[in-house]
């Protein structure tokens, strides 16, 4: 019944659901995460940080609609829901209660060094604010609601981006404060960072990214990848001058996709002079192979809200056989005790 193995070191990541995945987030995040939590030495808990959306956002529409594209992209991936623990942060209320918990042994020195909340105090100087406008305190403390994530499950390696070590360093130094205080209860979590996994670039070569509106959709229409992929900024040689792949948006996109050989042979094609609009051609139709059953079946789970529905609420019942024994003890720990218990 419970898949879960208490004895295998727990892999845990979380997506905020804020916005449509695109290419990057597929190549860099998705992809290695289903191919992890398919290994057989990890226990895998994923889930869809949606509270952590509301510090970026506060349209619940996005915010809705983000959760149903996240769910959808990942379960159409091959995310294995019965091999994995997947599920939604919100509907695990331990969590926000551990999140206060940890909000009393937090520093607030070390809230003030977190990365996102000095960047937008510096905006803010840059743009002669109030240093503290529009910070609220959801972004100043969403570290510790991070931790709360991980903590909760015993999170042991957290395979994140570059930008989110911090964070992890940050939950680990707050775990170590409880544990020193209360006696052992958190497992001490590290960042997995795998330097192999490729950055993406953009259609304007810059990295791929939402907030730099230069992504190419996952799961959009084959036409609208087709021509998203024609929109990738190239120079002007003409055909049969020679290219050059290491300086080519469309080779690095080719080469995250392509077999080791494929990439080989492209290169060449490049120093032969490949004209701009068959390397594109090539493209589209490398990408549409990998993508054409994955997009068949992320329109089914759209059109079928009710079946993810019913996946995350599983997911949730597995998570919550965690946390609840989790929180009881955390509470124990702490004093916030039945009447009845012993002094
Ligand atoms: N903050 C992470 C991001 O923006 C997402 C996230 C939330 C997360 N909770 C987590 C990642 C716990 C790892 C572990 O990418």
């Amino acid at each position: 019944m419970n898949q879960l193995s208490t004895d295998k070191p727990r892999v845990l990541t979380g997506i905020t659901t804020t916005g449509t995945p695109h290419l990057g987030n597929y190549v860099g995040a998705i992809k290695p995460a289903i191919v992890a939590s398919q290994s057989s030495e990890f226990d895998s808990f994923l889930f869809l940080a949606d509270y952590h959306a509301m510090i970026k956002s506060h349209e619940p529409d996005k915010i809705h609609q983000s959760s149903i594209e996240i769910a959808a992209t990942w379960l159409a991936l091959g995310l294995d829901p019965d091999n994995v623990t997947f599920y939604r942060q919100s509907d695990v209320p331990e969590i926000m209660e551990l999140s206060w918990v940890l909000t009393c042994w937090t520093a607030k020195g070390l809230m003030n060094r977190a990365h996102a909340y000095k960047a937008a105090v510096q905006a803010n100087e840059e743009a002669n604010e109030d240093p503290d406008y529009a910070v609220t305190m959801g972004l100043f403390s969403y570290p510790i609601l991070m931790a709360a994530d991980i903590l909760m499950f015993n999170g042991k390696h957290i395979p994140v981006g570059r930008d989110q070590i911090q964070h992890i360093e940050m939950a680990k130094d707050i775990a170590q404060r409880f544990n020193h205080h209360y006696g052992e209860r958190f497992v001490l979590p590290e960042a997995v960072v795998d330097d192999n996994v490729a950055v993406l670039q953009g259609l304007d070569g810059r990295k791929m990214s939402k907030s730099y509106n230069n992504t190419i959709p996952l799961f959009d229409t084959e036409k609208k990848l087709k021509k998203a992929i024609n929109k990738i900024k190239t120079n002007l040689l003409e055909p049969g001058e020679a290219k050059d792949p290491d300086d080519s948006t469309v080779f690095q996109i080719w080469k995250a996709f392509a077999s080791e050989q494929q990439t080989a042979d492209m290169r060449q094609q490049f120093i032969d002079g490949i004209a701009w609009g068959e390397a594109k051609k090539c493209l589209f139709e490398l990408l549409n192979k990998e993508l054409a059953e994955p997009r068949e079946r992320y329109l089914e789970y759209m059109a079928n809200p009710v079946a993810m529905e019913k996946i995350l609420l599983a997911g949730a019942e597995k998570a919550r056989a965690v946390s609840i024994p989790m929180l009881q003890g955390v509470r124990e720990s702490i004093g916030i005790r039945a009447m009845t218990a012993p002094t």
